[in-house]
């Protein structure tokens, strides 16, 4: 098997050594990828840092064209990326063609976004001593970003971090998953086709005990982390004066409430507390039902779930597939063990074969148990009956978590409610928690992180606002 180049500065490098990739299916192995050496690392933040000031200045529209061109790209090499993601992570072929899709999407609102990046202006004669002036107010990066990024979305969250910096003009430097590199290779591959500077972008396949010294490098003064919470705290804590945005885990909630669709809700948080093997931060964990409805409920709820297709991920009808290792499935395994001797009822599932977990449904979990605490990142949700609005929403509340929170109602009050008393960084309602729109502003509160993705509020993200006053205008 060919060895695939990383990027460097915007040109194929090879380094010293390999990295294998297997599809967590079968453990077949679907690619082998060369590692950079240090002195390749140090070659490609020098390049970064270089071109910081240049990249700044570049026209907007070289930046609008460039990730129109990456959009347009993705889309035509569309089945074949969705099948490398299938390859490399073990995600369904269906949800690969969808995250390849989110991908298209994610570079042509970043293109758009950019065209409209031009600044503000604020008249400051609203006061007598500031008569004939005026302050331009634009955004400036704060400098070379460093996109460290997860095995989960291996196109999409470089995507979200990728497309951002160019339509701010900032160099970035990418250090993929190890478990999923081929994806973030090909967009770099994309990358190159366009007229960015080089030393705009770098994607190095690291072994994540390298990822330190790029964290603490000067010269990549923004580190952008989608991982668990403990990687990313620990990020922080390392970096405490540098601009740290950290998208983490979570535990989210869908809440049913009484008047809801219960054919509705219970379909869909069957599919989205499985949907990649529950590998997503957004994924079903917990489902808070009001005791009313809470029977009719789950007898729909068990059907839809006994009815998601489980099996081989390149099947085009496949909704469930393996985790991303065997090792991962062991891990929720034990967590599922764990509450059921703490007295829990398995209702469906919560048997693995490989890296493959049954989707599974626990009632009666005690809740200092793992599968309700922390996050499961696993097909795994965790029934939990309330008497009331009130009851409900404290649960949501009662986790360390805060990422996004589905509540199925059709009242506009409790809609509303549920937005001003939840403490997560988003609310959907009438679906489940695990719905982003690449555009949206996304991110979450308490240990879920700091900072937000979707485009607009990325590029903000990206960048601090500095104002040029004029003096002496005719106004
Ligand atoms: C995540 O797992 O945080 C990303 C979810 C998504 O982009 O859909």
């Amino acid at each position: 098997m060919d060895v695939r180049t990383f990027w460097l500065a915007g040109r194929p490098a090879t380094g010293d050594a390999e990295l294998t990739v297997t599809n967590p299916d079968d453990g077949r192995e679907v690619g082998r990828v060369s590692v950079p050496t240090d002195a390749q690392v140090e070659e490609a933040v020098a390049a970064a840092k270089a071109v910081a000031r240049e990249a700044a200045a570049l026209p907007i529209h070289v930046r609008a064209e460039a990730l129109a061109h990456v959009s347009r790209r993705l889309a035509e090499r569309s089945d074949e990326i969705a099948h490398l993601i299938t390859a490399e992570n073990g995600k369904p072929i269906f949800w690969a063609r969808g995250e390849v899709s989110r991908a298209v999407s994610t570079f042509r609102f970043a293109a758009e976004e950019t065209r409209r990046w031009s600044g503000e202006v604020q008249r400051l004669d609203t006061e007598p001593a500031a008569a004939g002036r005026m302050a331009y107010v634009s955004r400036v990066p704060y400098g070379p970003v460093l996109a460290i990024t997860p095995f989960n979305f291996p196109l999409n969250l470089v995507a979200h971090k990728v497309a951002p910096a160019i339509a701010v003009g900032a160099p970035v430097v990418v250090k993929p998953a190890p478990a999923t590199p081929l994806s973030s290779l090909v967009l770099g591959e994309i990358l190159a086709e366009t007229e960015l500077p080089a030393g705009m972008f770098s994607v190095l396949p690291v072994a994540n005990e390298r990822a330190s010294g790029l964290v603490l490098d000067p010269r990549l003064p923004v580190v952008s982390f989608t991982g668990s919470a403990p990687v990313g705290y620990a990020i922080a804590d390392q970096v405490p004066r540098k601009h740290v945005t950290l998208e983490l885990g979570g535990n989210a909630a869908a809440v049913v409430l009484a008047d809801a669709d219960l054919d509705w809700a219970a379909r869909r948080v069957a599919l989205f507390s499985n949907y990649q093997a529950g590998q997503s931060c957004i994924a079903v964990q917990r489902v808070i039902v009001e005791r009313s409805v809470y029977d009719d409920f789950v007898a729909r709820l068990l059907p839809a779930v006994a009815g998601l297709v489980v099996g081989d991920p390149a099947d085009e009808k496949t909704q469930v597939g393996p985790l991303v290792s065997e090792a991962a499935a062991e891990r929720v395994e034990e967590w599922v063990r764990e509450a059921v001797e703490g007295g829990a009822r398995v209702l469906a599932g919560g048997t693995r074969v490989g890296a493959t977990f049954a989707p599974t449904v626990l009632a009666d979990v005690p809740a200092d148990a793992k599968v309700c605490r922390e996050e499961v990142f696993g097909p795994v949700m965790v029934l939990q009956p309330v008497d009331s609005v009130d009851e409900a929403f404290a649960a949501v509340n009662d986790s360390a978590y805060g990422l996004q929170a589905g509540v199925f109602t059709r009242s506009l009050d409790t809609a509303f409610r549920a937005n001003r008393e939840l403490e997560v960084g988003g609310v959907i309602i009438g679906d489940v928690p695990s719905y982003r729109a690449d555009q949206m502003p996304y991110g979450g509160v308490k240990d879920s992180g700091v900072g937000r993705e979707g485009l607009r509020a990325a590029m903000e993200d990206l960048t601090y606002e500095k104002v040029m006053v004029l003096t002496g205008l005719s106004l």
